[in-house]
Formats: C-alpha cells, sequence, structure tokens
C-alpha cells in the first residue's frame, strides 16, 4: 500500500517526530546546496567580479555557517552575535559583509578587530566611530555607503526599506549626500568601495530592484563628476521571493540579476564608468523554502455554525510572521497524506494571545489530537526570529540530507530558560 505519510528530503516526518519531538524546525540541506549552486551557474560563474553574500538573518547556526562556507558564499550580518556564530563557525572573515542601522561601538570594534571584508555605512555617527577605531588600529577598512534610492516596493511595509523615508541608509537629496561623501573621502582609516541598496524583501516582481538601480547608476556617474570617485563596488542587497501560498512561485535568480547586470553593463559604458563589482545578498530564497515545521495537533474545539479551531503545540514563539505580517502558510497533514481534505479548520497557536493563528481556513481531513502538522517553507526568519513567550522553549533544528538527518540545534529545555537569571 501506498504510504501515506509525508517524506521530506528522504526522511519520514513521522519518523522524525518520534525521534525529536515537535514542534521541530526541518531543514533540507541538498535544498540550500540547489540554490547555492544556481547562485554559482547563474550569477557567480557567469558574471566576472561578482559576490554573494548569504543573509544570515533569515536563518543563522553555526552549521549554517559552515555549509555556506563550503559552497563558496560570502556572508551577511547585522550583528556582534551573527558576526560571533560567524567566527565561531571558523567563517572567512574576509567574505563578511557587516550592514545594520545602529552598530554599537562594541559592534564596531569586534569587526574591525576581527578583520570583517566590507562594512556597510548606514549613518554619519557610525561613520566616525568606524574612523577612529581603525585610526587607534592603524587599520585602513574598506566601506560602503547604503543609500535610500526612494523607490515603493511592493510588499508589506514592514519588510520594505527602499523608500525615502526610512530608517535605514542616507538620503540621496544633495546636500547629505555630498555630506558623507566628502567625508569619507578625506577620512584617512576609511576606503570608500562604493555603495549599497535593498529595497525591500519577498519581492516577486524585480521593478523595484531595477529602479533603484536606475538610481545607483546615477549617483555613480555624480559622485565621478563631482569628486572624481569612481564606485568600485556595488551590493544590491536581496529580497527575491520564495513559494509560501497559492500561485506565487519562487523566482529564478536570473529573472532578477540578468537585467540588473545587463542594465549595469550598457548604463555603465554609456556614461564612461567603469564596471564596479557587484554583491548579491538573498536570504529567503537560500533558506525560506529549505525548512518545514512539524507541530503535534492538540486540542480541537468546534464552535458550531461558526470554525473549528484546531491547535498545534507551538506557534507564534517559532514563528511569529502570521502575526507580525500577516503572512500566509500552507500545511499538511503529514500522517495524512492522502486522506481526502474535506474539513476546513485554523490552526492556532498555544500562546495566550488571540494574534496566535498559524493558518487560516486550511483544509485538512478528520482530524484526531497526535496527528502530525507540517508546515511548508519556514526556513527563513521563523527559527533566527523564534522567542520565549509565554515560557515555551525554542525548537530543536535537524538537518537532512541525502534522507538522513542529523541534530544542529538541540531543542532548549526548562533549564535554559532559568539559566541566566540571578
Ligand atoms: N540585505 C539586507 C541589507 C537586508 O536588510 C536584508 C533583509 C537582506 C539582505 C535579505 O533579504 P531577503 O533576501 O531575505 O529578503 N523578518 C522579515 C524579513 C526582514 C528582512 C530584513 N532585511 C520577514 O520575516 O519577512
Amino acid at each position: 500500500m501506498e504510504t501515506s505519510e509525508l517524506i521530506f528530503n528522504g526522511a519520514k516526518t513521522t519518523e522524525l517526530v518520534k525521534k525529536y519531538g515537535t514542534p521541530l524546525y526541518v531543514v533540507s540541506e541538498n535544498y540550500i546546496e540547489d540554490r547555492c549552486k544556481e547562485i554559482r551557474n547563474d550569477f557567480l560563474g557567469k558574471y566576472p567580479n561578482t559576490r554573494a553574500a548569504y543573509a544570515s538573518k533569515a536563518f543563522l547556526t553555526l552549521e549554517m555557517a559552515r555549509i555556506i562556507s563550503r559552497e563558496g558564499l560570502g556572508m551577511d550580518v547585522v550583528s556582534g552575535g551573527e558576526l560571533f556564530t560567524a567566527i565561531k563557525a571558523g567563517f572567512e572573515m574576509g567574505d563578511i559583509v557587516f550592514h545594520g542601522n545602529n552598530k554599537s561601538k562594541q559592534e564596531i570594534e569586534m569587526a574591525i578587530d576581527n578583520g570583517v571584508g566590507r562594512i556597510v555605512v548606514d549613518n554619519d555617527y557610525e561613520l566616525g566611530l568606524i574612523e577612529n577605531y581603525s585610526k587607534e588600529k592603524e587599520k585602513i577598512t574598506k566601506i560602503l555607503f547604503r543609500i535610500t534610492p526612494g523607490v515603493d516596493s511592493h510588499t508589506h511595509k514592514f519588510i520594505s526599506t527602499g523608500q525615502l523615508d526610512s530608517k535605514f541608509g542616507i538620503p540621496l537629496s544633495k546636500g547629505s549626500k555630498n555630506t558623507y561623501i566628502e567625508k569619507a573621502l578625506r577620512m584617512q582609516n576609511i576606503q570608500l568601495m562604493g555603495f549599497h541598496f535593498h529595497v525591500g524583501s519577498q519581492l516577486l516582481e524585480n521593478t523595484s530592484h531595477l529602479a533603484a538601480l536606475g538610481i545607483l547608476i546615477g549617483l555613480m556617474k555624480e559622485v565621478k563628476d563631482d569628486f572624481g570617485f569612481e564606485t568600485l563596488e556595488v551590493n544590491l542587497g536581496g529580497g527575491y521571493g520564495i513559494h509560501y501560498t497559492g500561485n506565487e512561485e519562487r523566482r529564478k535568480l536570473s529573472y532578477f540579476v540578468n537585467p540588473m547586470m545587463s542594465m549595469l553593463n550598457i548604463e555603465t559604458k554609456e556614461l564612461g564608468l567603469s564596471m564596479p563589482r557587484v554583491t548579491i545578498e538573498p536570504g529567503r530564497w537560500i533558506i525560506g523554502e529549505a525548512g518545514i515545521t512539524l507541530y503535534t495537533i492538540g486540542s480541537i474545539k468546534e464552535i458550531p455554525g461558526i470554525r473549528t479551531y484546531a491547535a498545534v503545540d507551538g506557534g507564534l514563539p517559532d514563528n511569529p510572521r502570521p502575526a507580525l505580517y500577516d503572512a500566509k502558510y500552507e500545511a499538511v497533514i503529514a500522517n495524512k497524506l492522502n486522506e481526502e481534505r474535506d474539513h476546513i479548520v485554523t490552526i492556532a497557536g498555544k500562546c495566550c494571545e488571540s494574534g496566535d493563528i498559524l493558518i487560516h481556513d486550511l483544509k485538512v481531513p478528520r482530524l484526531q489530537p497526535g496527528d502530525i502538522l507540517a508546515v511548508q517553507s519556514t526556513g527563513a526568519y521563523n527559527y533566527s526570529m523564534a522567542s520565549n513567550y509565554n515560557r515555551i522553549p525554542r525548537p530543536a533544528v535537524v538537518m537532512i540530507k541525502d534522507g538522513i538527518d542529523r541534530l544542529i540545534v538541540r531543542r532548549e529545555t526548562y533549564e535554559d530558560l532559568i539559566s541566566r537569571e540571578i
């Protein structure tokens, strides 16, 4: 008889549940490898003088850093904690891009001491801190400026970052832009390499990227004319969208990078600029669809004439995205894959929070407590955004390669929860 259970990357999900319990994050290493390969084939290998840095905020553990390093990518970090993880994983520091809109003095010192490849400068205050510490250490620090291109992207406003009214980046009004650039060019321990933008996240169209790139190329021309500064590098951020539900499909990398690369090639030539080194920074696109989360169904509550709630043993603490961004997910009942989905339920989390609803109106077979729910595309911004709200321990993370499972993060315990308390 055909098995009626979900097999994920060659691993039986019911076996994983028996072995590791729920909730459980399960990640496919093969999937990550496939995405990295696509980056190598369709970007790094295809275009000279290019780099790709994995945006580690999407999902970072020591093992993830090792995989990314082995796959030949650099890494984008936005905090001392992410940088610390990269250091501990033995990541090549020259391949690190350090971001953040309010890097602390301590974080900047940590980055410079460890020799991170690029610091992407967001503001004036930070520029001063970098110059001073570099001087003290007699080092030259290579920086890019993060610019605010002033384009609106079509995504949730909480993950849209390219618009002018943004806490990120330097605005491009002539006055403020010139001040930054003049200042950086005068600094002795700063080497300005170029510019960075990130327009937003989960974008399924390339229009915002192209609009921002047009503005960036205009800036490259201006700084050459005004200051004789030739832009050596541009970093085009991440934001490439993936499949969550319905018809939205993950875009091929080429859909984003090909038109950007041809625009850069053509327009720099036309304007008499040299072609800069180009970096991209995908996060979600690499890891999002690599992950699923397994939960056990507990209480099933039917409110006659209204709806049925099926509650799982996790929710908002392991996946805050539905509550934060109204994010939508698809899911299946992992142990009843072939049964007819003739019931409609709302999947509730276990938090004391009415907004803790993972999925509205999911079609499922007849449910019983103990059934296993598998939520798809949870690889990005789930584990990395997880909390201990209601003192719920964070789930374990299991990596699957060719059907073989290995634990890469053990489940948090109650003892872990109080371990820092005095
Ligand atoms: N580079 C920079 C400078 C970024 O700020 C980000 C994301 C990325 C790259 C990677 O973006 P991605 O390729 O993953 O879309 N927590 C939100 C997403 C916030 C993204 C913030 N920055 C969510 O769960 O949707």
